[in-house]
């Protein structure tokens, strides 16, 4: 009886460790970010001019379906340092985007149907968001909510990579005793590696009016680029800015060096 009850009870405890054991092999910490190199880090670091076209029409195409970038406005898309779109192009851009329109002249703000009356954006709009509300946006994405990318490049730790390697890293096949939740994806860079965004980047998914060809991987790099200046539209001011100040205080410096040897220099005489 009691041989039985310590076999009972060590293959208990075996149990017990091998579940625990293989519980603790599958840690779904999210992955560290690829090393990637881009253009606009670094102290003269600029944003690529291309890359910045080309991000716009990756977010407007793809990602603009499921998250807003309240922060930017369509004439931003002029500004210096950031797209540097011509005055004609942000127009034409503003143009082919829906915003709300507002109430009309009887007051309504929405048609019979109950949607939203809609105008054509102008340079002074903000972009539209695809979602009136938060109910709306995770009644679309399985409960998921998409969220407003104007400053996710500096909100997440290093964000650009962070966002590059999580838009190149879907169809991995997950980990043997990992499983993918309902309605979720597996992304090994998002932490707890099941993620809510279906995979929103595909080979040749855009067609650039530049020529770039379109892979995976140069539609994340340049709607990493975009989304890093849209989080900080000022960064090359900022940088110029810097570099103009240390100038200055190095010939400041050398003018108190040179004043500071010349009244040394009297009263040494006296
Ligand atoms: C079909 C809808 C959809 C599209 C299109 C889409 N996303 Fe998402 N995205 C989501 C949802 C839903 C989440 C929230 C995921 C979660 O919390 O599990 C999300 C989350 C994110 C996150 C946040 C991850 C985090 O750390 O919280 C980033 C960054 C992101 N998306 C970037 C993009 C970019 C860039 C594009 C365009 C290339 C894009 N998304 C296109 C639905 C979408």
């Amino acid at each position: 009886m009691r041989l039985a009850l310590r076999i009972t009870l060590a293959a208990g405890l075996a149990v017990g460790l091998v579940g625990a054991v293989s519980a603790q092999e599958i840690d779904t910490h999210a992955r560290a970010p690829k090393h990637v190199e881009y253009e606009f880090e670094g102290p003269f670091g600029k944003y690529d001019r291309a890359a910045l076209q080309r991000g716009y029409q990756v977010y407007k195409e793809v990602c603009a379906a499921c998250h807003s970038l309240k922060q930017i406005a369509f004439r931003n898309l002029m500004d210096h340092g950031g797209p540097e779109f011509s005055e004609a192009q942000a127009r034409a851009l503003a143009a082919a985007a829906k915003v709300p329109a507002g109430p009309n002249d009887k007051g309504e703000t929405h048609n019979d149907s109950g949607e939203v009356l809609t105008r054509s954006a102008v340079l002074a709009d903000y972009f539209p968001a695809p979602f009136p509300n938060e109910e709306a946006a995770r009644t679309a994405n399985a409960g998921a909510l998409p969220p407003d990318l104007s400053l996710m490049v500096k909100a997440r730790h290093h964000g650009a990579a962070y966002v590059y390697s999580l838009l190149t890293s879907y169809g991995e096949k997950p980990p043997a005793g990992f499983a993918v939740a309902k309605g979720k994806y597996y992304n090994p860079y998002f932490a707890g590696w099941n993620i809510g965004m279906p995979q929103p980047v595909t080979n040749n998914g855009v067609t650039y009016s530049d020529g770039t060809k379109a892979s995976i991987e140069q539609q994340a790099h340049d709607v990493v680029t975009f989304l890093a200046w849209a989080a900080e539209p000022k960064m090359e001011q900022r940088k110029q800015m810097g570099f103009a100040v240390l100038i200055f205080l190095l010939a400041f410096a050398s003018v108190l060096g040179l004043a500071y040897k010349k009244v040394k220099g009297e009263y040494a005489l006296k």
